[in-house]
């Protein structure tokens, strides 16, 4: 079970952060009810119990249907589309795995690429040349199914599997998970005849991990996604019963909520393995997109230790007091994919900052997430725990934690900068702002 050291946090705002237990519990019970602020997207909450473990019924034999008979998944996505499968893949995986499975004793492991989620033409080259070289099956991710990015990677995507293979062998290739009806995606999937999942309506990109945009690929890929879930599925049954107050997610949320009412504009989540960006990534968007809006929130930064000590340490320890730190810490970093064997003799212990006593972190308040073992199902608890506390933490701020209409904005500018119909005037106002 995931823990909260505050030991390292200030006497003063772990006091302030009791004054918040209420509210935080009210809010935590809303969310459960699905009737605070954008309730109707709650359903992301008790996933696993609720529909997650089913999914994981159908996703597993549709992938146990279609056989092994690729080598590379690509992920086309943006987002919170992407980034969940991604933070699970690049935890758990081992860092030279590309390298290693060349040769006669490559492993069957397929390796998963990432495309769609920037508009970079070299990437997108790149990965054509690649592709020629491999098997590829292509999971496009959209819940609105008109997102740019993934569009444009998708449409150069497909091309290249329909010239080297056919419509009916690349439609074999490719699935699509998308909204249950609308959107461009879930016509084009239609027409083709891909197989196809749906992203629920009442579940936002960023909190879709354990959804059919997190499991499918990561089945595809062979990760345990039973794991994934039973991990956040303990955590989600931790939150039953009342006496929440102390609870690490309540407790996670009041300490954040104290800290930004002390004038606190940034938190970092500071990690030791370097296989966790990702899922610091992932955690930037959850709580960037949840709470930046209407002047609130802190801003969601990750460092990566030791390694942004030598060059971010300098400001953590000594540049403006506006931070708060939480280490993202495992009693056991090595996957278990990589103890097998005379792993336990590979053993390489180096101490890091986590209990701050080399001073580094002075002057900043600190928290510790402590897991144990970096596995799938401490992952799926990790994000159940975040998502949790991310909504709490979004509702005592008083800003809906579901929406995102900067990203939408965003969005549609760039439908009307493209010349998208129905964007005419968008496109008029924006170009003469330019
Ligand atoms: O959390 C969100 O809603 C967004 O970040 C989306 O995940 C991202 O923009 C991708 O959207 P879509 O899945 O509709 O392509």
């Amino acid at each position: 079970m995931i823990r909260l050291d505050t030991s390292f946090f200030s006497l003063e705002l772990k006091t302030s952060a009791t004054s918040w237990q209420a509210d935080a519990t009210a809010a935590l019970a809303a969310v459960k009810r699905g009737d605070c602020a954008g309730g109707e997207f709650t359903g992301w909450y008790d996933w696993p119990r609720r529909h997650g473990f089913a999914l994981a019924e159908e996703v597993k034999q549709h992938v146990a249907g279609i056989g092994r008979f690729y080598d590379t998944v690509v992920v086309v996505g943006i987002g919170g589309s992407y980034l969940g499968c991604r933070a699970v893949v690049d935890a758990l995986t081992h860092s030279h795995a590309a390298s290693l499975n060349r040769g006669p004793n490559a492993s069957k492991t397929p390796q998963v690429v990432y495309a769609g989620h920037n508009l970079s033409e070299a990437g997108l080259i790149e990965l054509l040349d690649f592709l020629a070289t491999r098997e590829p099956i292509v999971n496009v991710i959209s819940k609105s199914g008109t997102t740019t990015e993934p569009a444009v990677a998708f449409r150069v995507i497909r091309d290249h599997m329909e010239q080297r293979y056919g419509k009916a062998e690349a439609a074999r290739r490719i699935i699509a998970t998308t909204d249950a009806h609308k959107g461009a995606l879930r016509r084009l999937a239609g027409d083709a005849g891909y197989k196809t999942f749906v992203v629920p309506d009442d579940v936002g990109g960023r909190f879709s991990v354990l959804t059919a945009v997190g499991l499918v690929p990561l089945a595809l890929a062979g990760f345990d996604i039973d794991s994934l879930l039973n991990g956040a599925d303990q955590l989600f049954r931790s939150l039953e019963g009342e006496g929440l107050a102390t609870h690490p997610v309540i407790e996670y949320a009041t300490l954040r909520r104290a800290a930004f009412a002390a004038g606190k504009r940034v938190e970092i989540l500071a990690y030791g393995e370097p296989r966790l960006a990702t899922v610091v990534e992932w955690w930037k968007q959850l709580f960037g997109e949840s709470e930046g809006k209407a002047g609130q929130g802190m801003f969601p930064a990750g460092l990566s230790y030791t390694t942004d000590l030598h060059s971010l340490g300098q400001y953590v320890q000594d540049g403006c007091r506006n931070l708060i730190q939480t280490f993202l810490s495992f009693s056991e970093t090595l996957p278990a994919s990589l103890r097998s064997g005379d792993a336990s003799e590979r053993r390489l212990r180096v101490p890091h900052a986590a209990h701050n006593d080399d001073d580094l972190g002075y002057g900043v308040p600190s928290l510790e997430l402590h897991l144990r073992e970096l596995s799938a199902s401490s992952l799926g608890e990790l994000f159940a725990f975040f998502e949790t506390a991310c909504a709490v933490s979004a509702l005592l701020l008083g800003v809906n934690p579901f929406d995102q209409p900067g990203v939408e904005a965003y969005k549609k500018n760039l439908f009307a900068l493209l010349g998208k119909p129905g964007f005419e005037e968008l496109g008029g106002a924006l170009r003469r702002r330019l």
